[in-house]
């Protein structure tokens, strides 16, 4: 019994170490992340900059940049960046387009100026960029997912 149980805790070490290297999955991108008392006023808030080719230019220079977006979530947004890869869960894999259309701008705001508790995704308003400049890279995080589907 003794040894049984050494055996299972061993077995358990060992199966957590491989997942790890193997890289972590997303949490489930599709359930919400603000808390449920502050979601309808972060549904509610609009982008206050237009998107448009220019401010999506603007938003790839900042993720890939000051921003320090690109070290997670990847150069190409599919959440698998240098720093990523480590990450349990990992980083938002942003060609998604289901995740897009589950998701207003307010609410991937309200986890770029809070963070996303019990994940490497940190509060990075004020750290790293300023409100207006999240909403900038909003937009060419949006620009990752190609299709309609
Ligand atoms: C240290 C790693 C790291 C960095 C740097 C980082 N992120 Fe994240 N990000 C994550 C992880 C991990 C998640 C997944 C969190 C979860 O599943 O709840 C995430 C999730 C997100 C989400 C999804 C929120 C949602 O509603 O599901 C957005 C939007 C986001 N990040 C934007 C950004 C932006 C913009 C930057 C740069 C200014 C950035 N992230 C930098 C790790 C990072």
């Amino acid at each position: 019994m003794g040894t049984f149980s050494k055996f299972l805790g061993v077995s358990a070490a060992v199966l957590m170490l491989s997942a790890s290297v193997a890289g972590a999955e997303e949490k489930d991108p599709l359930k919400p992340r603000v808390p449920a008392d502050q979601i309808a006023e972060a549904k509610a808030m609009k982008n206050p900059v237009a998107s448009s080719p220019e401010s999506i230019a603007k938003g790839k220079a900042l993720f890939e940049g000051k921003g320090t977006c690109f070290n997670c979530h990847g150069k190409e947004g599919k959440g698998d960046g240098p720093a990523g890869a480590i990450l349990n869960p990992s980083p938002r894999n942003f060609t998604n387009c289901k995740f897009h259309k589950k998701r207003k701008d307010g609410e991937l705001f309200w986890v770029i100026k809070n963070g996303s508790p019990g994940t490497g995704m940190v509060s990075l308003i004020p750290a790293a960029i300023t409100e207006e400049e999240a909403w900038t890279i909003i937009n060419y995080e949006r620009s990752f997912c190609k299709g309609d589907e």
